[in-house]
């Protein structure tokens, strides 16, 4: 059913109360609203209310099997949600949050049951973004929300990219502007031991080990899932943050790569195809000589990936904006923010990888 879209620009650092009132308000009544977090924008309805939550995965046209993130405005109300608190549970949240962590936990059955898609944990994380912290805390509720995209899409990392996905399918959708971390948290699950990364995203696995020790990667944050190996958080499984056009990921030694990619993607000019690159400060202004393409989106330098995973999403819709038949990217080093940065470009890909 098609709704009244209210679409509010608010101050990123200091959110009028009355703005934040009107969204609490609507999440109170059951309503949907889209709001940014450091990560990327959410699309919010209260986490113990069954109708609302349901609102969201019809917004999204989301596969009911894929369970949600749920927001909390302050530690205490963990508690509230879960059976129990481990001990390096406490340590992460003292270092991490507000931040981009997201723990799974197991869940005392309090949230809405689609949240957890019938799972017995549930997935918990405080934002840092100064609106999204005064919307938790004001409304009192915890807040389930995704990425404000369209199921399958890339995720917004401005209002006005939900304001395209959503417009009709939300009531309201807060505007602050560029999110900082630009990909999303980082989900860990504390449930098995060494716990578990099943989502690589804005705290990097560096940082988790400083404080806890040693974690795992679920095989699937760098491999593509296959019949014999199923991602354990069941978003994963499906294709992801995907542009309109195919994506392929070139990836090697720098020098290899930028011939190989440049000799790809000339084939495709001189076809009549329009080609866009994704591509290092670095090799951008070769790329541009040679090849001629329609459009080169510039991530930054390579030895930021951090900058690179910000830039991410909006380059690959403005790929799609530009009207591209087909996209070529460099591969990025996963250390830090690269291995979110990579998994996120495979994904996309559909783990289109040529190795140089
Ligand atoms: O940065 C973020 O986490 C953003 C912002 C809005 O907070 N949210 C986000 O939500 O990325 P979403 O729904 O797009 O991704 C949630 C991920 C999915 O991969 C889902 O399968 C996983 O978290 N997840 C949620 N609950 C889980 C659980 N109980 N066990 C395992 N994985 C879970
Ligand atoms: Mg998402």
């Amino acid at each position: 059913m098609r709704k009244r879209t209210r679409y509010c620009q608010v101050n990123p650092g200091q959110p009028a109360p009355q703005v934040i009132s009107l969204a609490a308000r609507i999440l109170r009544r059951g309503g949907l609203v889209a709001f940014p977090t450091e990560t990327v924008y959410g699309l919010g309805a209260n986490a113990l209310a069954e109708k609302a939550v349901a609102k969201i995965f019809a917004a999204k046209g989301r596969p009911p099997d894929n369970p949600l993130i749920v927001h909390v405005g302050y530690r205490r109300q963990v508690a509230e949600l879960v059976s129990e608190i481990p001990p390096q549970a406490e340590l992460l949240m003292r270092r991490f949050w507000p931040g981009p962590l997201t723990l799974v936990l197991p869940s005392n059955g309090r949230v809405a049951a689609a949240v957890t898609a019938g799972l017995d944990t549930v997935a918990v994380r405080m934002p840092r973004h100064p609106v999204a912290l005064a919307l938790l805390r004001v409304a009192r509720l915890p807040v389930a929300a995704p990425s404000a995209n369209l199921s399958g899409r890339p995720s917004p990392t401005l209002g006005r990219h939900v304001l395209q996905d959503l417009r009709g399918r939300v009531d309201l959708i807060l505007e602050a502007g560029s999110t900082e971390v630009g990909v999303e948290s980082t989900v860990l699950d504390l449930t098995v031991r060494p716990p578990m990364v099943l989502r690589p995203g804005g705290v990097t696995v560096e940082e988790l080990e400083e404080t806890i020790g040693e974690v795992r990667l679920d095989p699937t944050v760098r491999e593509a899932p296959g019949a014999d190996l199923l991602p354990r958080s069941p978003g994963m499984k499906y294709r992801h943050y995907a542009p309109r056009a195919p994506l392929y990921i070139v990836q090697g030694e720098p020098e290899a790569v930028r011939q190989r990619l440049a000799a790809l993607a000339g084939e495709a000019v001189a076809k009549g195809r329009r080609v866009a690159i994704l591509a290092s400060d670095e090799a951008a202004a070769f790329y541009r000589e040679r090849v001629k393409p329609h459009l080169v989106e510039c991530l930054g330098p390579r030895s930021d990936p951090a900058q690179a995973a910000a830039r991410l999403y909006a380059s690959l819709k403005s790929c799609d904006r530009h009207g591209a038949d087909v996209i070529f990217a460099e591969a990025w080093p996963e250390e830090g923010l690269g291995l979110a940065l990579m998994n996120r470009l495979r994904k996309a890909a559909g783990y289109h990888v040529i190795a140089v």
